[in-house]
């Protein structure tokens, strides 16, 4: 058995996310996870909200609230949603916690040591006004290029002229409108990146098997010199990590806060930290995860993330980890995934456009979004998402294979034999071909699941699932219990332990409906099938279970358009 440290991307704080963002790297890390577990693995899956930066600030202001109490109030929002769709995360912190204050401090004055730090002096937009610098997109003006006059400061968004600040016609405040900008000198720290680009190169050619998706990005951004360009990792905010070398103050950088990227992956050892704390362990109990010379040697990490986080986790977080020069547990697998689009379009928060995770609780169960999401994960491309497919996706597979064939068997056992495995006659040849059928189908499905090839993990599973269908259609029990009940009472009991073995398989995509499944068919702790002849066998005659509820109903055309009508924005 292994020990697998599994991480998924950090949420923003500023607003609930969208169906996009939750396949984009919380819903595949809880399948992974959930799978691990179930196989035997020692598993330690880590999210925590992403609370600093300019978004969280102006989110905090539109809503009327200091940022802090904002924060901590949308916490609660985003784990009560993350607990809706069944995340089983063994800790959901928050960036802003006072393990990640420590922490990443500590990295700063580790890096500083390492000479890895550079501090320079720039000149950036103040506004009087707001009594605040001004990030590029935060200043507004005429385009000098094609004369939109809601151009960005660091990009004219009618022509995709890239610009800043100063070229701006009357710069003024995005936030308040005022025109009573200066420039001021101040001072920043820049990390030396570029003085560790062999040195991520290296690292990087020698993941050898990692998805093409995380090493093309990775390269590029190593191979054009771009994102291995030194960055600026402080800023003129109130709200974030102060900035010190460790728990000395830093001269000239009083009022400067760490960038949000420079502290966001550290709150993934911070939050290991939170969640020691919170479980009553000591130091050792997290630093067995992340300190390769305090046990974590034998740890596999895997992290979870949308593709625009790849440069962030492949070269700054690592630049961040070898440069303190201290033993940390630096990634082992990149799980990158593409965009999901909403009825070929993009999901739009500002226009409302699209499906946010706590409308979708409120319209159906989280298996049903759990389903369709992870069966149609844009792993290798782009997905898109339509109420049709949606509705396809949940009728046929989840309604129509599923739910029909746990309603069927057990309600056709209880009018003939009672709420209670029968006992009697034999199996034969139609029953070996099913165990031979799921037996090879569920080594495909342990590979993809291994893999992290979720999509096609899904095709064994659903495949698992027909097989047992398509052996009630040929085992035809109500027929064959006219004339042979024996047979009939055999062919209900295998089809019982059917069931039984589809509550424990579905258990990484479906957890609820697995759970409501196995509490129906009386079973306490399944086990993860060693072997399928043996997992088949597993409630014998006279093993008692009650017919489910409904499992999974099915959603009508009518509910469709409606849905439909009701999410295509304005
Ligand atoms: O893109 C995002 O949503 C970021 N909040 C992800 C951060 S991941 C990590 F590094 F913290
Ligand atoms: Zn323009």
């Amino acid at each position: 058995m292994a020990r697998y440290l599994i991480t998924s991307a950090l949420p923003y704080i500023n607003g609930i996310k969208h169906l996009g963002n939750l396949i984009g790297s919380q819903l595949p890390s809880d399948a992974y996870a959930r799978y691990l577990r179930a196989k035997g693995h020692e598993v330690l899956l880590i999210c925590a909200t992403d609370e600093h930066g300019t978004p969280a600030e102006l989110a905090a202001a539109k809503a009327g609230k200091p940022v802090a109490e904002f924060c901590a109030e949308m916490w609660a929002v985003q784990k009560d949603i993350a607990d809706g769709f069944a995340m089983s995360f063994d800790h959901f912190g928050r960036s802003s916690s006072d393990r990640n204050h420590k922490l990443t401090q500590h990295f700063a004055g580790r890096l500083a040591e390492a000479g890895l730090i550079e501090e320079v002096m720039e000149k950036q937009v103040y506004s009087n006004a707001d009594g605040r610098y001004l990030p590029d997109r935060y200043i507004e003006g005429t385009c000098p290029n094609c004369g939109y006059d809601k151009a960005r400061g660091d990009q004219c968004e009618n022509c995709t002229k890239q610009l800043d600040p100063v070229d701006l016609i009357e710069p003024r405040s995005a936030i308040s409108g005022s025109t009573d900008l200066e420039l001021r000198e101040t001072k920043h720290l820049y990390l030396r990146q570029s003085t560790m680009r062999e040195k991520l190169e290296t690292w990087i050619d020698g993941q050898k098997d990692w998805p093409i998706l995380t090493t093309s990005i990775a390269k590029k951004w190593l191979n054009e010199g771009d994102g291995l360009q030194d960055r600026g990792i402080t800023r003129d905010l109130d709200w974030g990590i102060p900035v010190k070398r460790g728990d000395r103050a830093w001269p000239g950088m009083d009022g400067k806060v760490f960038y949000v990227w420079f502290d966001a992956p550290i709150e993934y050892i911070a939050a290991t930290a939170e969640w020691a704390d919170a479980s009553g362990q000591d130091d050792a109990a997290w630093e067995r995860w992340w300190r390769t010379d305090k046990g974590a040697g034998d740890v596999h990490y895997v992290q979870f993330m949308a593709k625009d986080n790849i440069p962030f986790h492949t070269l700054s977080f690592p630049v961040t980890l070898m440069g303190s020069a201290e033993p940390w547990k630096l990634v082992d697998y990149i799980k990158g995934f593409n965009w999901l689009n909403y009825e070929g379009g993009k999901f739009s928060t500002s226009q409302g456009r699209g499906i946010f995770m706590d409308q979708a609780l409120e319209i159906l169960p989280s298996d049903y979004w759990r389903w369709w999401l992870l069966s149609n994960a844009p792993e290798s491309d782009d997905a898109n998402f339509t109420w049709e497919s949606f509705q396809s996706g949940v009728n046929k597979d989840l309604a129509d294979v599923l739910g029909n064939f746990v309603s069927r068997v057990t309600k056709f056992c209880r009018s003939k034999f009672g709420e209670v495995v029968p006992e009697g006659g034999t199996y034969g040849e139609m029953e070996a071909a099913v165990i031979a059928e799921i037996a090879r189908r569920l080594e495909a499905y342990e590979a993809r699941m291994e893999a992290i090839e979720l999509r096609k993990a899904t095709a064994e599973l659903r495949a698992i699932w027909v097989a047992g269908n398509e052996y009630l259609q040929a085992a035809e029990p109500w027929s064959v219990f006219k004339t042979d009940p024996g047979r009939a009472a055999a062919i209900i009991r295998f089809a019982l332990n059917l069931i039984r073995l589809y509550g424990v398989l579905s258990a990484p995509f479906i957890p609820v409906a697995s759970r409501d499944i196995l509490a129906a068919m009386h079973v306490e702790d399944a086990e993860w099938p060693e072997d399928v002849k043996t997992a088949l066998a597993a409630l014998p005659a006279g093993h008692t279970f009650s017919v489910p509820e409904v499992l999974f109903a099915k959603i009508t055309d009518e509910r469709r358009d409606e849905l439909e009508a009701r999410f295509a924005g304005s």
